[in-house]
């Protein structure tokens, strides 16, 4: 069974209270459920995390060589984190970048992404399904 990191980064934590209007109602242990679901259907095994701490999503994606793939939503510091950007050109694995908004429709900051420099693929604006189409764009790719 192909083994699939999910990273998700600082304030995602906060899904459901935060932002709902933006973010939906459904919380991070509302989305690895989803996940978990459609990775058993499409044969994944998901090992999904959440950090608010930059140095510790960067040890993750350290150590992501033991994956088949790499799913990130690095929320803010996709705007800000060049360390994330290098440390994720270092993987060999194909990184897929996912928002729950899309972040082309909000402020200008949000616009730029340095983890899209080192992803195979961007899906955003899907809500929690950003991850699912995520992990469906994976099944062809590595069954490829
Ligand atoms: C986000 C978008 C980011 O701009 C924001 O900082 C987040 C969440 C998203 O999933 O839509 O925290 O990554």
């Amino acid at each position: 069974m192909k083994k699939i990191l999910v990273i998700n980064g600082p304030n995602l934590n906060m899904l459901g209270a935060r932002e709902p209007e933006i973010y939906g109602h459904q919380t991070i242990a509302d989305i690895e459920k989803l996940c978990q679901k459609a990775g058993k259907e499409l044969g994944f095994s998901i090992d999904f995390r959440q950090s608010n701490a930059e140095a510790e999503m960067i040890n993750w994606i350290q150590e992501s060589g033991k994956f088949s793939a790499l799913i990130v939503n690095a929320a803010a510091y996709t705007h800000t984190s060049v360390a994330i950007y290098d440390a994720l050109l270092a993987v060999k694995i194909p990184v897929v970048e996912v928002h729950l908004s899309n972040i082309f429709r909000r402020e200008e900051f949000r616009h730029h992404s340095y983890v899209s420099r080192a992803a195979k693929g961007v899906i955003c604006g899907f809500g929690a399904d950003s991850y699912l189409l995520a992990l469906k764009g994976l099944k062809e790719l590595l069954d490829a």
